[in-house]
């Protein structure tokens, strides 16, 4: 079903965009080139690399490796104390770069405080970067070269593809310029691709008025971190509405998105289920694409 945009919306009528069913074919896709990749004798490998022991991270890396054994992934893993030094990080990566069987590598973040993550990543090679966050992957993205794709980014506009949001020619608002979030998807949205195309603005703490821009929003993706700054009066009625900023109070994740824009949009992601799994869909398939590069057929 597509989804098409309403100037007089029934109140309380926005319609689910969950990321769930998207992950789901990304990953299906995945696990089928991994196979594939397989049977031709190449065993595609995503390193996963901890540092210390924080119980969340040590919970998100374990369910990535799951996923990834689940996935037809060969999954070496380096765990580092909370102690290790730059230096230390730095050596396991350079040492996953000079590993021909090593196709991918996943750093999980956040790193403990002493560490620098930006900096560890520079000494990743671009290639192997599942996250998309190298320098040379976001020059890439700017340049419009293949690539690996900074994940949540990516997710985003496969979910609006997926949920038959028309993008090509709308006037799409990103609040929030982060390099995590807003700036590569301004940067991708705005790409000449059936799934992109579109007018995009970006909007921040430089626009005191920014709501001028979102109520205009034919899609307004929330990019910021802060819990509740998108509200009713910020969108226009019938508006595409995508949470991606969330912060977390220990295990709760407090949205951008206050749930009362539901009453105004005419399709808007779930409070939990949106972003997040096209996020985890993408990771995996930049670490197939990296392995399908490397044995020559990407
Ligand atoms: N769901 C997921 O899987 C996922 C993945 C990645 C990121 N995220 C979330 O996405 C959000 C953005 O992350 P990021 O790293 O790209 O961004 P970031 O570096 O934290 O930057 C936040 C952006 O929001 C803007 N901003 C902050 N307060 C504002 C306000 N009151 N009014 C207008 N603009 C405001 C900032 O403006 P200035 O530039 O002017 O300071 C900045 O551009 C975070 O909440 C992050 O947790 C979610």
């Amino acid at each position: 079903m597509s989804v098409s945009f309403s100037s007089s919306p029934v109140a309380g009528s926005a319609r689910l965009l969950p990321g769930g069913p998207v992950a789901d074919r990304i990953l299906a896709e995945v696990a089928e080139g991994v196979a594939a990749l397989r049977a031709a004798g190449v065993v595609p490998t995503l390193a996963t690399v901890l540092v210390g022991d924080d119980d969340a991270s040590v919970g998100y890396i374990r369910i990535k490796q799951r996923q990834a054994a689940e996935l037809g992934f060969a999954s070496p893993h380096v765990r580092l104390p909370a102690s290790a030094t730059q230096a230390d990080l730095h050596r396991v990566l350079a040492d996953f770069n000079d590993d021909a069987g090593v196709h991918a590598v996943l750093v999980q973040h956040p790193v403990p405080g002493h560490l620098d993550y930006d900096r560890a990543l520079q000494v990743l090679d671009p290639d192997s970067d599942v996250d998309g966050m190298h320098p040379v992957n976001m020059g890439r993205l700017a340049l419009g070269l293949p690539g690996p794709l900074p994940c949540t980014p990516a997710g985003i506009e496969a979910l609006l593809a997926f949920h038959g949001v028309p993008v090509a020619g709308r006037e799409v608002v990103v609040l929030g310029r982060g390099a995590t979030l807003g700036r590569p998807l301004a940067m991708l949205l705005a790409q000449k691709r059936p799934t992109a195309n579109a007018a995009v603005t970006v909007v921040h703490t430089g626009v005191a008025d920014w709501p001028r821009y979102t109520r205009r929003a034919e899609i307004l993706v929330a990019a910021v971190g802060v819990p509740g700054i998108v509200r009713p009066e910020h969108v226009r009625p019938g508006a595409v509405v995508v949470g991606g900023g969330v912060r977390y109070a220990g295990r709760r994740l407090l949205p951008d998105v206050d749930e009362s824009c539901a009453r105004v949009a005419g399709a808007i992601t779930p409070r939990v289920g949106g972003v997040g799994p096209t996020t985890v869909a993408m990771l995996f398939r930049n670490a197939w694409w990296a392995a399908r590069r490397a044995a020559g057929r990407g």
